[in-house]
């Protein structure tokens, strides 16, 4: 069933509005999945992006899909390919780091919101004109972080963003003090350690302190 661009703001603005952060997770182990998803959706996080990144992503997925509470998408997509697989997954929303019409035709004809990059004015002119006034901010802090924001929310207020990419607690609430931010994304409630220690008490302490960040 496709999806308008239109469509996929609204959807991608919702979720964006969930709560100020989105957790970017890279998952190495199926099993991780489960808890990971619960702790995060304990600590009030529930909008979840699973990275294409490592060979199980797909069946992280698909075990997030599972967890009550859990709104699961999957990031990185770069093809078609992607985004048919992160549908049948069990995707809800798909992020990119920049945008194709390849990718974005694909997203529309399958029916996947995405959330799609950009790092320029050009690149945030170009995805508006087609229909995207929802978009991710990335590589963010590399980009020019959340002076650049500012600055092109003069000329191009219409366009809302989740800034990913850099972004730290220390560095969040400069962003969601923009009128132009809905929420930030990034990978500091789930590190690699915690991950790896199952130390999913302690990541849902993060995650509860990132549901409290604000301007
Ligand atoms: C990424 O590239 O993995 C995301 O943009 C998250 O970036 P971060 O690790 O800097 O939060």
């Amino acid at each position: 069933m496709s999806i308008t661009p239109e469509e996929a703001c609204v959807a991608s603005e919702k979720l964006c509005r969930t709560a100020p952060v989105i957790p970017v997770l890279t998952v190495t182990e199926v099993a991780h999945a489960a808890p990971l998803a619960e702790a995060l959706v304990k600590g009030g996080l529930p909008v979840l992006e699973v990275t294409l990144r490592t060979p199980c992503a797909l069946e992280v997925i698909a075990e997030m899909a599972q967890v009550a509470g859990g709104i699961p998408g999957a990031g990185t997509l770069l093809t078609p390919q992607d985004v048919e697989n992160a549908l049948k997954a069990g995707a809800k929303f798909g992020v990119s780091p920049g945008a194709t019409d390849k990718l974005l035709d694909a997203a529309e004809e399958m029916g996947l919101p995405m959330l799609p990059g950009a790092a320029s004015a050009s690149e945030a002119m170009r995805l508006l004109e087609r229909g995207y006034r929802v978009q991710k901010f990335f590589p963010a802090e590399a980009a020019g972080g959340a002076p650049f924001l500012k600055s092109i929310g003069a000329p191009i207020p219409q366009i809302l963003f989740c800034p990913t990419g850099g972004v730290s607690p220390t560095n969040a609430p400069d962003y969601l003090k923009l009128p132009n931010v809905a929420c930030v994304g990034g990978s500091w409630v789930a590190p690699a350690d915690k991950l790896e220690s199952g130390d999913w008490g302690g990541i849902e302490g993060l995650a509860r302190a990132a549901a409290t960040l604000s301007a």
